[in-house]
């Protein structure tokens, strides 16, 4: 059996005996370095944040802040991660820890060390500037990591005192350097086996060997699994890593998204391009999630509440699937048969999802939850729309958590379009999406409020753009 080498705090380890579901943070854990800690398990307190390191555009390193109790061991062949450890120590401790410690950022400690990994991805992050309105620390970053008794004034404070990294930095100064790069590993365990194959023909040629092959991408929805429902699989294919799911194309055509990025970085390299996807980052899950989440795997689980969906359908969006047969172009409206079903054979990959160019020119996003960020929604609306001399020329509304399916809002966008664009008309349209779907009762909402919360999206909609000026 292969090990798997990591770079740990600055050191080499090269690890045997890895099987396919032990997660970074278990094994750290294991190798006494409990500074990061077991929360939740499932992505939502970040007690267990570490940092990995990812190449930039400019050949150096970005340190991300990610969930240890999400990534498989075996996924991070070749990578390099740093926990609380490596940062600092009691006899030097680092900025980020000196800030805390001063301003009575830390109690009991149980979260301070997810968040003193969160604050330093920001500490380091290249693009963070000061500026007139303080250290460019964006608070953002420690939106995934939960206190549940010093309260957030004194985190908040500490990141915001925060200076720029002091010339002669060692990890400042190591950034400067190339990351390493993931690694391919092929595993084969008493508990099943792992494989992070080098090509992507190597990856379709295992799915086409194990149909009941597990594809892992950024594993926010894998890793829950794992550990709350005790999820195994046979065979489990990383594909993150490979080249054709980490697309960015322009064409005149069309935009390429490719299905491995992570959500932070779709969110840096589009760099507020297509505004519909601007507006909808922020609302999904954390910083430390996006940092690992991909569209690939948010289309993958096929969920009525998936976020992307209500996004890609009111952008047209199409699924670029691929297997060893070839590749073929499905539009995601034609994507999902039933509940988290798809066209999508388990030979195939979601390779890309392509967006059709020129977009609308006014679009919007709605999610309505429980807690406005960082919570999985209840109803979720996308618009996209294009008016020609104040009339409805085209219109896509994508809803989410009202069918068994993401669904179009097909008798809505009909009694829109060649329609004025006015108040009359929105509040009649309005009427015809409060219909739409099949909206059920469930934890999170009663069919009767997500069906009115339908209704006031489009109206909300509606007085947003008249109020920025949009023409009637
Ligand atoms: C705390 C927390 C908060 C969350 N908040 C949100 C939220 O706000 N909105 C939301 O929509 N979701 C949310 N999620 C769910 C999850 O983050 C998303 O579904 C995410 O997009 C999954 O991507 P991933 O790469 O991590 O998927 P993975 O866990 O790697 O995979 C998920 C599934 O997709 C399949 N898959 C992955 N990649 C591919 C591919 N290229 N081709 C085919 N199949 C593939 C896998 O086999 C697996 O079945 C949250 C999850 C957590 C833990
Ligand atoms: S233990 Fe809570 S996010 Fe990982
Ligand atoms: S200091 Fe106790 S949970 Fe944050």
């Amino acid at each position: 059996m292969m090990n798997v080498d990591l770079t740990l705090n600055g050191q080499p380890r090269s690890i045997p005996d890895v099987l396919p579901h032990t997660t970074l943070l278990n094994w750290l854990r294991s190798q006494g370095l409990t500074g990061s800690k077991e929360g939740c398990a499932e992505g939502e307190c970040g007690a267990c944040a570490v940092l990995l390191s990812r190449p930039t555009a400019e050949g150096g390193t970005r340190l991300e802040s990610v969930n240890g109790c999400l990534l498989m061991l075996a996924g991070l062949n070749g990578q390099e991660v740093r926990t609380v450890e490596g940062l600092g120590s009691v006899a030097a401790l680092h900025p980020v820890q000196h800030e805390l410690a001063v301003r009575g950022g830390s109690q009991c400690g149980y979260c301070t060390p997810g968040f003193v990994v969160s604050m330093a991805a920001e500490y380091y992050r290249p693009e963070r500037q000061a500026g007139e309105h303080g250290n460019g620390f964006e608070l953002e970053a420690i939106h995934g990591n939960l206190c549940r008794c010093t309260g957030y004034r004194p985190i908040r404070d500490a990141a915001q005192a925060l200076g720029q990294p002091a010339e002669g930095d060692t990890l400042a100064e190591s950034l400067k350097q190339p990351s390493p790069l993931p690694r391919p590993l092929a595993l084969t365990t008493p508990s099943g086996e792992f494989h992070r194959p080098s090509t992507l023909a190597e990856a379709l040629h295992l799915l086409g060997e194990h149909p009941d092959a597990r594809i892992l991408a950024g594993g926010t929805d894998w890793g829950v699994d794992v550990n709350l429902k005790h999820a195994r699989a046979a065979v489990t294919v990383a594909v993150e890593h490979l080249p054709e799911l980490n697309t960015l194309v322009w064409t005149p055509d069309y935009l390429e998204l490719g299905a491995g990025l992570s959500l932070s970085e779709l969110e840096r390299r589009l760099a507020g391009q297509v505004p519909l996807l601007h507006e909808w980052f922020p609302q999904f899950a954390s910083r430390l999630i996006r940092n690992r989440a991909t569209l690939g795997g948010n289309l993958g689980t096929a969920s009525p509440i998936g976020d992307s969906p209500p996004v890609l359908l009111a952008l047209d969006a199409r699924v670029i699937l691929v297997s060893g047969e070839g590749e073929r172009e499905v539009p995601l409206s034609e994507y999902f048969t039933g509940y988290r079903q798809t066209v999508r054979s388990l030979a195939e990959l979601i390779r890309a999802v392509r967006i059709p160019l020129p977009l609308a020119p006014v679009s919007g996003f709605y999610k309505i939850a429980k807690r406005p960020l960082d919570d999985i929604s209840s109803v979720a609306v996308g618009i996209a729309l294009s008016l020609e001399g104040g009339v409805v020329s085209s219109v896509r509304i994508g809803l989410g958590g009202v069918a068994a399916t993401p669904i179009r809002a097909l008798k809505t966008e009909a009694a829109l379009i060649g329609q004025p664009w006015t108040s009359a008309v929105v509040r009649l349209a309005a009427r015809v999406l409060k219909a739409e779907g099949t909206p059920l009762d469930d934890h999170r909402a009663s069919g009767a409020y997500r069906a009115a919360m339908l209704e006031q999206t489009l109206l909300k909609f509606f007085h947003e753009q008249t109020e920025v000026g949009v023409r009637v």
